[in-house]
C-alpha cells in the first residue's frame, strides 16, 4: 500500500517532498502548490510585468508547480518563451491539463519534470533566460539545495537576466514543519555576495499576501 506521508527524516528530502506533492495533487492540484490560486497567480504575474517582463521576454519558472503563475505567463508571453519545471510529476500533469482546458498549448511552452531533482539546470543545455522566477520554492528547501541553485545560476543567466525568488523571512533559520523553512534575508545576501552576484531586497515592493520576502539577483558585472 502506498503511504500517504513519507518520512522526511530518513528519506531523501526532495524525493519525499515530490511524493507528498504528488499525493496532494491527486486530491487538489491548486492546494498542492499552496492554494490562493487566482490571488498568487496574479500577484507573481503582475510583479514581473512591473519589473519589465515583455511578451518577447524568455522566462524560466523554477518549481512551476501546477502553473499557478504559469498559465498567466504562458498566455502573455510569445510562443516558446516560457519554460517551467518541477520535481512533482503530479503537479506537472495537472498543469498540462489546465493548459489544454485553456487552449494555451499553441503557445508551445517547455514544461518538464526535473527527474534529477537537483538545481544544476542540466536539462536546459546551457539556455539562458531574460527572467527567472522561484515563487514559493526556497521556502520549502534546505540550505544545501538553495546553495546548489546559486552555484549553478550562471549557466542559465546572461548579462541582463533577472532572477526573482521568494522566501519566508525570519530572524534566523527555522524549520516550521517537514517542508517549511524560514531564512533570514542575510542568508541570501551573504550567499549571493559569496558567489559574486548582486542582490536586492524587494520584499516591501512585493507585498506578498502571506508575507513572503522577495529578492532580485543579477550577475555582478562590476565586482569591486
Ligand atoms: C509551493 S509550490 C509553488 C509552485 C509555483 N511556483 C507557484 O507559485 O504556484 C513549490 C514547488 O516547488 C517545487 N520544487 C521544489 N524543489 C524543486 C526542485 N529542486 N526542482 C524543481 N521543482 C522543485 C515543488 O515540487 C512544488 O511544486
Amino acid at each position: 500500500m502506498r503511504k500517504a506521508k513519507k518520512n522526511f527524516d530518513t528519506e531523501d528530502y526532495l524525493s519525499a517532498y515530490a511524493y507528498q506533492t504528488d499525493v496532494k495533487a491527486k486530491i487538489d492540484s491548486e492546494m498542492a502548490v499552496g492554494g490562493l490560486w487566482d490571488k498568487m497567480g496574479e500577484h507573481q504575474f503582475k510583479f514581473l510585468l512591473q519589473n519589465g517582463l515583455k511578451p518577447e521576454s524568455s522566462l524560466l519558472d523554477i518549481g512551476c508547480g501546477s502553473l499557478r503563475g504559469g498559465v498567466r505567463f504562458i498566455n502573455y508571453l510569445d510562443e516558446e518563451k516560457y519554460t517551467g519545471f518541477d520535481i512533482s510529476k503530479g503537479v506537472i500533469q495537472a498543469g498540462m491539463e489546465k493548459l489544454d482546458e485553456l487552449g494555451l498549448g499553441n503557445k508551445k511552452p517547455t514544461i518538464f519534470v526535473n527527474e534529477g531533482k537537483n538545481l544544476r539546470f542540466e536539462d536546459l543545455d546551457g539556455e539562458c533566460f531574460d527572467y527567472l522566477l522561484a515563487q514559493s520554492v526556497f521556502s520549502h528547501l534546505h540550505a544545501a539545495h538553495i546553495e546548489e541553485c546559486f552555484e549553478n545560476l550562471n549557466k542559465v543567466m546572461h548579462a541582463d537576466s533577472r532572477f526573482f525568488f521568494t522566501f519566508h523571512p525570519g530572524p534566523e533559520f527555522l524549520q516550521r514543519s517537514d517542508t517549511d523553512f524560514e531564512y533570514s534575508p542575510s542568508f541570501f545576501i551573504e550567499l549571493a555576495e559569496k558567489m559574486g552576484y548582486s542582490i536586492e531586497d524587494l520584499s516591501d515592493e512585493y507585498a506578498h499576501p502571506r508575507k513572503q520576502g522577495m529578492m532580485l539577483v543579477r550577475l555582478n558585472l562590476n565586482p569591486s
